[in-house]
Formats: C-alpha cells, sequence, structure tokens
C-alpha cells in the first residue's frame, strides 16, 4: 500500500492504526512506534509484549540514529550450568525456568523519553482501549493456538499447569478465528504504567506477581532482578549495501553481524550476483545457492563467536576483515555444497513464533524499525494473574546445554551460556537502509528465530537487486539456510519447482518450510511511502 506522507507496517492491522494514530495527532515516528508495541502486546500476545523483550532501531532525520537494546536478560540464580542436571528436556523452552527478565516496559519508556514528544498515558490509550474493549482473534492468532494446545495435550496436567494460558488465551480450547479476546488485566498494567512509570511494572503488584507467577512453576526470577533491570543503547551497527548505508541491530542480537557478513561476500561475487539476478532470476538455483553458501559462513561464525558482549570478548573485527569476507567468498563453489566443518569467516579464537516487527515512518522522515519477542508462541506459557499477560521463555536463546541445539536448532559455543544479567544471543535484525543523505530508503525486520535474518536478508535483496515494490519484497518465496543443521529449507512454493533438484544436485538437504518469517517493510516510493505487512501473518500498514 503506498501512503504519501507516514506509515506503519505492522503484523496487526489494528497495531498498525494506533500507531498512525499517534502520528496523526502529531506525535513523531517513536511515539508511534511504542504506541504501536504497546498495542501489539495486546493482539499478539503470542509473539510480543510487556513480558518480553526487544531491540528498536531509531533514525532521526536530524541524524541521531541509535539501538536501543532492551532484549531480556538472566535472572542473577542462574549460572551457566543451570540447566545441565535438569531432567526436563522442555525447562529452558517452557515453564518458569524459561523466564528471562523482562525488558519490554523499560524499553518502550526510554524510547519514548529519549526521542518521543508525547506523555505516556496518551502513547498507551489505543492498547488501553484494545485490551478493554476487546478483539476479533484472527486466523494467525487461531493456529497459534493451535500449535500450543498440541503442545498442553502431549501430557497429562500440562492443561492445569499453565491454567491461566488455557483459561484466557486458548480460551479452554475453543479459541478460533473470530471469537473476542478481551485483556482487562493488561489494562491495569497499563495504567499503572501511565500513573507510575517504570515502578508501575518493575515495583508494587504487577512486579509481584510476575515473581509469584514464574517461581509457582520452578523459576527463580525475584523481585531484585526486576529492579535492577537496565536498558542498553548501543550505536546501530553500521554496514553496507549496493552503495547504500545499513543500519542494523548489534550484539546480543547476531542479525546486524550476519547480514554485513552476507553482504560483504555477496558484494565480493557481486558482478556474479548481478548477472545471475538477470539471466537466471529471481530464486533460480544459482541465487539460492550462493545466499545460502554465504549464510552457512555467517551462521557458522555466529555459532562459535557470538553472545553478549556486555559479558564476552567478540572478535567482531576478524569477523568482518575484508581479506577474510574475500576469501570465505571465494571459497563459495557454484556446483557443490562443502562439508560443514569448513564454513565460517573468522579463525577460532584463541584464549558464542513469537516475535513480531514493525516498521514506522513519520512526516519529517525519522524512521523506527522495531523488533520484539517472548520467544516461543506464548512464550514460557506462564501467565501473570490478574494481569492477562504472558512471560518470555528466551532463556532458551542462551546454549542451556553443551552440545544440544536450542529450540530453533541453533547451535552455540559457550560465548553464549548463561550468566547472572547476561542477555541471550539474539537473531532480532530490526534494520534501516538508507541513501547517501541519510534519508530512509527502506527498512524491514521479521519474526520466525533463525529466519528473521534470511528474512530480512532476503526482503532487502529483493527490493534492491531484483528492484521489488514492498509488497512483492515481502510476499515473495522464500528459503532459508542457518548451516546447522545443514538442511535448506523452502517455501512449499519453491519446493514444487524444478529448484528442489537443481539445490540437491548441488548437495544441499532440501526440506519443506512453512511459513519462512514472516517480515514487515516500509519503501520510499515517488509518491511517498510504500508499506507492506507480510501476508504470511496477516498484518496489514496503515497510513495517510
Ligand atoms: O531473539 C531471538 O532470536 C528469538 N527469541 C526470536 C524468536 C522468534 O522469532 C519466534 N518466532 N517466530
Amino acid at each position: 500500500m503506498i501512503f504519501e506522507r507516514a506509515a506503519v507496517a505492522a503484523d496487526h492491522g489494528l497495531a498498525s492504526a494506533a500507531g498512525v494514530e499517534m502520528l496523526r495527532a502529531g506525535g513523531n515516528a517513536v511515539d508511534a512506534a511504542v504506541a504501536t508495541s504497546f498495542a501489539l502486546s495486546v493482539v499478539r500476545p503470542y509473539s510480543c509484549g510487556i513480558g518480553g523483550g526487544g531491540f528498536m532501531l531509531v533514525a532521526m532525520r536530524d541524524g541521531r540514529s541509535v539501538c536501543i537494546n532492551y532484549r531480556d536478560c538472566a535472572p542473577a540464580a542462574m549460572r551457566e550450568d543451570f540447566f545441565e542436571s535438569d531432567p526436563d528436556a522442555f525447562a529452558s523452552l517452557r515453564g518458569g525456568k524459561s523466564v528471562a527478565v523482562p525488558g519490554h516496559v523499560a524499553g518502550m519508556l526510554h524510547a519514548l523519553a529519549r526521542f518521543g514528544t508525547m506523555p505516556i498515558a496518551r502513547v498507551l490509550e489505543p492498547a488501553m482501549r484494545l485490551a478493554r474493549e476487546g478483539y476479533e482473534a484472527d486466523a494467525h492468532y487461531e493456529s497459534s493456538a493451535k500449535e500450543v494446545m498440541a503442545w498442553l495435550d502431549g501430557q497429562v496436567g500440562r492443561r492445569e499447569r499453565f491454567g491461566m494460558l488455557w483459561d484466557l488465551f486458548l480460551q479452554r480450547g475453543l479459541v478460533r478465528a473470530g471469537s473476542r479476546v478481551k485483556l482487562a488485566g493488561q489494562e491495569r498494567v497499563f495504567a499503572k504504567i501511565a500513573s507510575d512509570g517504570l515502578a508501575g511494572f518493575y515495583e508494587g503488584e504487577v512486579a509481584a506477581a510476575m515473581v509469584a507467577a514464574a517461581r509457582r512453576d520452578g523459576g527463580v526470577l525475584s523481585l531484585d532482578d526486576l529492579r535492577a533491570f537496565r536498558v542498553r543503547e548501543h550505536e546501530p551497527f553500521v554496514t553496507s549495501w549496493g552503495g547504500r548505508r545499513v543500519l542494523s541491530a548489534p550484539p546480543p542480537s547476531s542479525g546486524g553481524i550476519v547480514l554485513a557478513q552476507v553482504f560483504a561476500m555477496l558484494e565480493s561475487r557481486g558482478d556474479e550476483l548481478r548477472a545471475i539476478a538477470r539471466e537466471q532470476g529471481h530464486n533460480s538455483a544459482a541465487y539460492a545457492h550462493l545466499v545460502c553458501e554465504a549464510l552457512k559462513h555467517a551462521f557458522a561464525d555466529r555459532a562459535r563467536y557470538l553472545g553478549d558482549g556486555d559479558f564476552v570478548k567478540l572478535p567482531i573485527d576478524e569477523m568482518l576483515r575484508p581479506e577474510r569476507l574475500r576469501a570465505a567468498a571465494a571459497r563459495i563453489e557454484m556446483s557443490r555444497t562443502q562439508a560443514s566443518e569448513s564454513y565460517g569467516v573468522a579463525e577460532p579464537v584463541r584464549d558464542d513464533h513469537g516475535t513480531s516487527h514493525l516498521c514506522v515512518v513519520d512526516e519529517a522522515g525519522n524512521s523506527v524499525a522495531c523488533t520484539e519477542t517472548i520467544n516461543f508462541e506464548f512464550g514460557s506459557l506462564v501467565g501473570v494473574d490478574g494481569f492477562d499477560f504472558m512471560l518470555n521463555d528466551s532463556i532458551d536463546d542462551f546454549v542451556t546445554r553443551r552440545g544440544v541445539a536450542n529450540a530453533f536448532g541453533l547451535m552455540h559455543d559457550g560465548q553464549n551460556l548463561p550468566a547472572p544479567g547476561k542477555r541471550p544471543l539474539s537473531c532480532m535484525t530490526p534494520t534501516i537502509v538508507q541513501e547517501a543523505d541519510g534519508s530512509c530508503f527502506m527498512m524491514a525486520g521479521a519474526s520466525g528465530g533463525p529466519r528473521i535474518i534470511t528474512g530480512t536478508l532476503q526482503a532487502i535483496l529483493n527490493a534492491t537487486v531484483f528492484d521489488m515494490n514492498a509488497d512483492a519484497s515481502v510476499a515473495s518465496p522464500r528459503f532459508h539456510h542457518q548451516w546447522s543443521p545443514d538442511t535448506l529449507q523452502l517455501e512449499p512454493a519453491l519446493l514444487e519447482t524444478s529448484l528442489r533438484d537443481a539445490l540437491a544436485a548441488r548437495g544441499h538437504v532440501v526440506t519443506k518450510r512453512a511459513p519462512i518469517a514472516a517480515v514487515q517493510v516500509i519503501r520510499k516510493h515517488a509518491k511517498g511511502w510504500e508499506a507492506a505487512s507480510d501476508p504470511r501473518k496477516g498484518g496489514s500498514p496503515a497510513g495517510y
């Protein structure tokens, strides 16, 4: 959809509308992003919200740009061997132990104080209204609910253990597209935040209820953890692609670095990439192979070297050394894949269905790209009594058992072990691509675990290499490779073509995956801005 002056692309139409309400009332992109984000807490309660955290990338037209890191962190009682001898294989993924200290509310208040223009009470209004009046669950809500119901039904007692989830969010197994969802408890949380700011969430009744909910289910979250939570500000991770400046999330997200490595490798094979694009086309076997081989190098480095830079030393210079990236790109053979252990850019160092992405651009051209999560659908499944929200299970993004992949199949080395206050390595990739004059060319980001990075990458490549409009950049079928496991995932539309055989002939183990990520994009257009929300998640953009 094209909007002349300003736009919001979230993965739910009501959340996009919440942001536009702020823009029309004179708010800027950050006011709108915060309003959209709180609205998502209500309308996508299984994806993100006040029980989780994220990264917000802000680029103001006056030249200020920052990445606000409100990624949830490990409670003080969580040491690196916390899960090693736990008999419950799901302990880091579902239940009280999987809960990290939620960062969302602190992040929103920080963003608003730093860059916003409106009072928090005003920005919270749309979310409060949605929580109070309720909304209709959509098809995506129904499918997420069904997925979690299937897990609950896998063992007797789970429905009772996660009682609030079962009663309120799943409506005792009856929730369907069209069912009305009302979250009066979240409205009470918003009212407390509106009147008491940070203390309304991190102290008092809401804090006590979060701690009680996590501890009742075996967790270690404490009031001290909540009081100690601090937002971090980082310089955006800056790289370039096709002559444009790309701003993305730095560690503890891996998104910016993986994008930077892949862009550098593709740039060093740039003539070949452009010839493939021209002669063989979008999603041809040669194109998918080249991009996946570059992704495998980058994801191998991600697994080995990345973690929270506040806790471990990250060899980022080595990972980005141009000669190493050129050498890795040169090792890519177009006719075949290679042995898994041969992937990676840097040398070993001697001495690392939830989720929602939104984009906002305002009339002044300020841009915000923001990705947030409670991790898996409905997070830890632990609901906060009286307040109608779910606590995250971001702890599973750490390596919780050495040598064992996490729920996204991601392997990590020791860099990403848990420690008190440490943030788990993330794939969240809020990204802004700028023209040479600092104006926004496009924004992108996604949900989908590791597929966040590949979804974001492909949306940018679709727009820049194949000159697709925003809708096509988002909707086109996608592929995914994360190095380990060594499988190349294709969405069904690609699987049914000759692509599958051509990729298998090169040595890829091809599997089906649907969907691969849900991407939101805003792109500059001759008439203003073109905004697209991924049809895979049923969102819609808004603007004027
Ligand atoms: O931060 C991360 O990388 C994950 N917690 C994201 C989880 C996610 O995208 C779930 N998705 N659909």
